[in-house]
């Protein structure tokens, strides 16, 4: 099997099948408003060239999507990681603000082509990409994949979990780390979404008989639930991790 990689640059052709196949493997209630804001500016201009798309040749059909902004650097990387570093990037793209750092925003392999190394294929492109803009840092606030599977567990807890050969426990992290990133600080309120009650049953199949919090089907935290404002505020935490661009 060839996975083909391109970037959205140079197949804008792609982007729309490209972004209903990343689409759907996100938990439905992933869309906070820094997202609906700025996602789409990722494939005009420069941006484009950093987002980039896995073809599989001998279907056609999409493998993988890797998403990733430039931004300008700072050293205190703040607790709203993906909201603050897409709204920032974006930002900065819209109004020509110098950038020396990129972040990673996503990679979404499609199921029947995981565990084949695509996924690490996806990071390598974001650096290629960003070492090819001259951008000197790359950091990911990570979304580990299997925290959910952990509820009662907090989430730094978790994240620090080791298995017997000293790699990370959760495999998303693994994978980073095998590639040389570092853990750099938890970034707690990584994506914050509000939603109606109506929203959220929609999202989740659950019912709300009274406030307080709720497990959430693949949430990395509990959902917050206020039946008298009639909203439910779910926030992620993910973890700052730094590659290596050299
Ligand atoms: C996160 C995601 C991209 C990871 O993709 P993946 O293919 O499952 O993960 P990896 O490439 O890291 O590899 C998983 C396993 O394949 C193994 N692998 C890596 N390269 C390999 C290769 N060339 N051949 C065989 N196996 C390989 C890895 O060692 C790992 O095994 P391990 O768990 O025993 O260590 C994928 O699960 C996904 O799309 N999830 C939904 C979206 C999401 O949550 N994205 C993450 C937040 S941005």
């Amino acid at each position: 099997m060839t996975i083909e990689l391109v970037s959205a640059a140079d197949r804008p052709d792609l982007v729309g099948p490209a972004e209903k196949m990343g689409g759907s493997l996100w938990p439905p209630y992933i869309s906070t408003p820094a997202y609906f804001e700025y996602w789409n500016d990722l494939y005009k201009g420069d941006l484009a060239r950093f987002q980039t798309i896995a073809i599989d040749s001998e279907t056609g059909t999409i493998a993988a999507l890797g998403n990733c902004i430039p931004f300008p650097w700072q050293d205190d990387l703040p607790d709203e990681g993906w909201d603050w570093v897409l709204e920032t990037g974006g930002n900065a793209a819209r109004q020509g603000t110098a950038c020396d750092a990129v972040s990673a925003l996503s990679v979404g392999v499609r199921p029947d082509h995981r565990s084949s190394g695509l996924a690490q294929r996806m990071l390598e492109a974001m650096k290629s990409a960003a070492r090819a803009a001259g951008l000197g840092i790359m950091v990911a606030p990570v979304r580990p994949t299997r925290k959910h599977l952990y509820p009662l567990h907090d989430f730094e807890t978790y994240c620090g979990w080791t298995r017997e050969d000293g790699t990370p426990f959760d495999p998303w992290l693994r994978t980073h780390t095998q590639m040389g990133a570092t853990f750099m600080k938890p970034a707690l309120r990584s994506m914050t979404v509000t939603g109606t009650l109506e929203q959220w049953q929609r999202w989740t199949e659950l019912r709300f008989p009274q406030s307080g919090i709720y497990w959430l089907p693949r949430g990395l935290a509990p959902l917050e639930v206020d039946l008298e404002k009639g909203i439910g505020v779910y926030t992620e935490p993910n973890y700052w991790l730094r590659h290596p661009l050299d």
